[in-house]
């Protein structure tokens, strides 16, 4: 019997795990595409969102109700005791004796790991601020092999906001495990952090940083498109200047041919004419779609049911 890769374990950082391991929870998924099993009756999941969220939110609820769970929580920190000046960390130790495992979303890049630092349960990290999102990343992986039948070896642009896109840090540091090579197409001021540069020199992942669509050679199998996330811009000005430079239409994404997979995370806000919802490879509703049944293998997994 395979060990379970996620048994007592945190899901912060996509850093904290090997390909090995990502490929065993990957496997697991499958499983929970039909099943309604209620291998989580009795449990508790905690949905903590200190900010905004549809998809993360609403599909872990889900994930957990399928499993026979329950769910408790908030959409909006200002209707929490934060408002009254209450701790993160005391949020969260007094939350641990509601709950059996807690998923949280803060803007604040590391709480997901300090909300593990303070709990004994299980913490699911749903998305700190620029950092990380790794439960989009697992669904990302998913739809990715349910498109192009891989997750190895793939040609994969991606557009738009690399510097706060945490959807896009975290894919870039599991995609260097799959000898993935990428093109990271985005304005001057929005290039990848780094750190994350680093990973990939370190990884010796091929990779080209250019700043124009048309720069993307007709042959990627992957367009990863994103929004520029206005929320986390410090000026304004700087904003407006780049809120348009990428949009995807059916006339500058013809050259990749109908075999392209198209993919978001969503939200989008202007980036993909609404025509391309009918080209044969967008995938941005898969991958929303997805999530539940990823999270349904995270949650069983890290609740040792799986
Ligand atoms: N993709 C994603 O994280 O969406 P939400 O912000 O709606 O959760």
């Amino acid at each position: 019997m395979k060990k379970n890769p996620l048994l007592g374990r945190d899901v912060i950082s996509m850093r904290d795990f090997e390909a090995a391991e990502i490929r065993a929870i990957l496997e697991q998924c499958g499983r929970f595409a039909k099943s309604r099993e209620p291998l989580l009756q009795g449990k508790v999941l905690a949905n903590l969102f200190f900010e905004p969220s549809t998809r993360t939110r609403l599909s872990f609820d889900a994930a957990m109700k399928r499993l026979g769970g329950a769910t408790i929580g908030f959409a909006d920190a200002l209707s929490t005791s934060i408002s009254k000046g209450e701790s993160l960390w005391d949020t969260i130790r007094v939350a641990e004796g509601y709950c059996d495992i807690m998923v949280i979303r803060h803007p604040a890049e590391g709480s997901a790991r300090l909300a593990a630092e303070a709990t004994r349960v299980p913490v699911i990290n749903g998305g700190d601020g620029s950092n990380q999102h790794p439960t989009q990343t697992l669904l990302d992986l998913y739809t990715l092999k349910q498109r192009t039948g891989r997750i190895e070896e793939l040609k994969i642009a991606f557009v738009g906001d690399l510097k706060y896109g945490r959807t896009v840090h975290s894919l870039i540091r599991s995609l260097s495990w799959f000898k993935a090579e990428l093109w990271l197409v985005s304005p001057p001021s929005l290039r990848l952090p780094e750190d994350f540069l680093e990973d990939l020199r370190e990884s010796g992942t091929r990779h080209h940083i250019v700043e124009e669509i048309a720069a993307i050679p007709d042959a990627v199998d992957v367009l990863y498109l994103t929004r520029i996330q206005k929320e986390r811009f410090a000026d304004a000005i700087e904003y407006e200047r780049v809120r348009n430079a990428y949009q995807v239409n059916p006339t500058n994404v013809a050259r990749f041919g109908p075999k392209v997979t198209l993919m978001h995370p969503l939200p989008r806000v202007n980036e993909i004419h609404a025509a391309l919802d009918s080209h044969p490879g967008a995938a941005w509703f898969d991958q929303a779609h997805n999530g539940v049944i990823v999270r349904q293998a995270l949650l069983a997994l890290c609740l040792g049911a799986a």
